[in-house]
């Protein structure tokens, strides 16, 4: 792979500039290829087909293409997805800025380009369920929403988690269909097998996600509970 020289103190500083940006949380923050342990053969085969897809680079971005990482609790899954987002700024970093006008404002530097982010499909579907209810947001989970529906690489953590109801189908397909529409890469992760994620938030979404996404298999025991036995 063509790694980009991190040497640099610019090339570094606009990559963290841009990482503190995607909301991406604390426990992931320092997620990579590097330190993902692949103990066993279905965790080595999803690191090798991350690697593979993080290794296509920007043209993720300009075919408008998704990942679908699937697999039980604890797998790795939203670890991988992080780190396919990590390779792919850190190879390309020249070409991802932040958003503009809440920084333009403070004596730091500005970079234009794609933007990305992260968000947890649960909390979503439960800031939209807040604007209905109260008929407002804060600013910040107004921002939340729009870069979720906006931003050109979005990493959907967690989808099929919240008790399916009519209304959380919906809202899930109207972000997924704007996303598929507008050709935005959207990487997918869940403890879903396809048969019951087309019940939790309908066949329509699951049939874009399909299209448009790398299928991943994360597979192999619970990290969390692994030096706990
Ligand atoms: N193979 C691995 N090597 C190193 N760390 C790992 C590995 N797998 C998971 N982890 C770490 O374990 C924790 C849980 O991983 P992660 O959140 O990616 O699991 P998940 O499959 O998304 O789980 P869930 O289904 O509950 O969302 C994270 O802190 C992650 O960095
Ligand atoms: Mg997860």
């Amino acid at each position: 792979m063509n790694t980009k020289d991190f040497s640099s103190d610019k090339t570094s500083a606009r990559f963290q500039a841009v990482w503190s940006s995607c909301g991406i949380p604390p426990r992931l923050v320092n997620a990579s290829f590097a330190n993902y342990e692949p103990v066993c053969p279905e965790k080595e085969q999803a690191l090798e087909k991350c690697r593979i897809f993080a290794d296509l680079g920007l043209s993720i971005i300009e075919q408008g293409r998704g990942l679908f990482l699937q697999g039980p609790v604890g797998s790795g899954k939203s670890h991988l997805s992080v780190a396919v987002l990590r390779a792919i700024l850190e190879n390309n970093i020249d070409c991802f800025g932040r958003p503009g006008s809440e920084w333009r404002l403070a004596d730091v530097p500005v970079y234009d380009g794609y933007y990305c982010s992260m968000i947890s499909a649960v909390d979503y579907v439960g800031t939209i369920q807040e604007s209905f209810k109260t008929g407002r947001l804060k600013a910040s989970d107004q921002r939340m929403i729009t870069r979720a529906r906006s931003d050109a690489v979005l990493i959907l953590d967690d989808i099929g988690a919240k008790k399916p109801s009519r209304w959380v189908e919906e809202q899930m397909y109207a972000l997924i269909d704007l996303r598929y529409r507008m050709k935005r890469s959207t990487f997918f992760t869940t403890n879903c097998t396809l048969q019951q994620l087309e019940s939790q938030i309908g066949c329509r979404s699951v049939s874009r996600i399909m299209e448009t996404c790398e299928g991943v298999r994360v597979g192999g025991e619970d990290w969390r509970k692994r030096q706990k036995v």
